[in-house]
């Protein structure tokens, strides 16, 4: 019933609703109407309540639900089901438990990760209300080799958002965001498969969107940043997962569904900050000199030793760093 009531005064823009005409409208009683309004209050819904006028609704919380992200996507299947935590371990953790359950496209957000994971086993900082710290399960009838794929798709859905809000980013191979030669943000790919079948895909996608320095601590400042440190204001949490959700499904559904991979490689390869460039790869704690050749349509980056000899790099493998520093 709260969620109708929250539907009633969301459309209702700023115009008082009565009482009667809630009760009216679901059948209910003027108490359960009450405790409703008070149940979205105590969740930071700003609800003003006036006797014989009724109930107006001024402002909603910046909170990362359903309720709140519906109205901006346009998606048939991601993002239909949001499972919104306050506090998380970490996301792909929940994902993972909850997938096999899960209808394809179902999202597990949570407000902050008090472990929230990276790769090769490193941590990711995902301070309360200050991020977009979410896991998309899918379930793409794939050969598990191509499921790498699905980073670099998720790359471009992320790098097209934040386009789509004038935020100019670049893609780090394979799975970083970056702006000013610093991680604005991460994905992590996670999967459950048979020999020849995906049963499940985690994909995480964690953007610092109004992270503070002192969030991050000295160390991690040198190398990551948030979008509200780049452009000096705060940047709205639900549009941002919208329009990631809404890019994804149609990239998404151009690599499953029409077994078209163009349109992402084409962004990761215009938006790289490693084709071209001198960069070192780092495989089991050993680093050697490269240069990024290419992107391929398989995801794989092409390098060339100081030798000569070109190496296709898989993504997950390796870690790749700019000669001079992360980027
Ligand atoms: C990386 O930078 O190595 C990948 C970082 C991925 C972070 C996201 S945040 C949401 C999801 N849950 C996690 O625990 N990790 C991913």
């Amino acid at each position: 019933m709260k969620k109708e009531i929250l539907k009633l005064l969301k459309d209702s823009r700023e115009v008082f609703v009565s009482g009667e005409n809630i009760s009216e409208n679901f059948g209910v009683s003027r108490t359960t109407i009450w405790k409703c309004i008070n149940q979205l209050k105590e969740e930071g819904y700003d609800i003003e309540s006036i006797s014989k006028r009724g109930y107006r609704l001024l402002s909603c919380p910046d909170v990362l639900t359903y309720e709140e992200i519906e109205d901006k996507l346009v998606t048939d299947r991601l993002g239909r089901t949001i499972i919104h935590f306050d506090s998380l371990e970490s996301t792909n953790i929940t994902a993972k438990e909850l997938a096999l359950d899960a209808a394809h496209g179902t999202v597990v957000i949570s407000e902050e990760q008090t472990n929230g994971k990276g790769r090769l086993g490193r941590n990711f900082v995902s301070p309360k209300g200050k991020g977009v710290w979410m896991s998309i399960i899918m379930k793409p009838c794939i050969d598990p080799m191509k499921v790498s794929l699905l980073t670099q798709i998720a790359a471009a859905a992320v790098n097209m958002a934040l386009s789509d809000i004038n935020i100019e980013s670049l893609i780090k191979w394979p799975n970083d965001i970056i702006i000013n030669n610093k991680k604005v943000c991460g994905i992590l790919t996670e999967m459950s498969c048979e020999l020849t079948m995906v049963n499940f895909v985690v994909l995480g996608i964690g953007i610092n969107v109004n992270v503070d320095a002192s969030d991050f601590g000295e160390d991690i400042s040198k190398i990551a940043t948030s979008l509200k440190l780049e452009v000096g204001m705060e940047i709205d949490r639900k549009k941002l997962v919208a329009r990631i959700l809404n890019n994804l499904e149609n990239l998404y559904d151009d690599y499953i569904e029409r077994e078209d991979i163009k349109k992402s490689i084409s962004i990761c390869r215009e938006k790289s900050i490693l084709i071209g460039k001198e960069i070192r790869v780092i495989r089991k704690g050993i680093e050697i000199n490269a240069r990024a050749l290419e992107l391929k349509e398989d995801g794989s980056l092409v390098v060339e030793y100081e030798d000569g000899k070109h190496e296709a790099l898989i993504s997950g493998e390796v870690s790749i760093r700019g000669k001079k520093s992360y980027v």
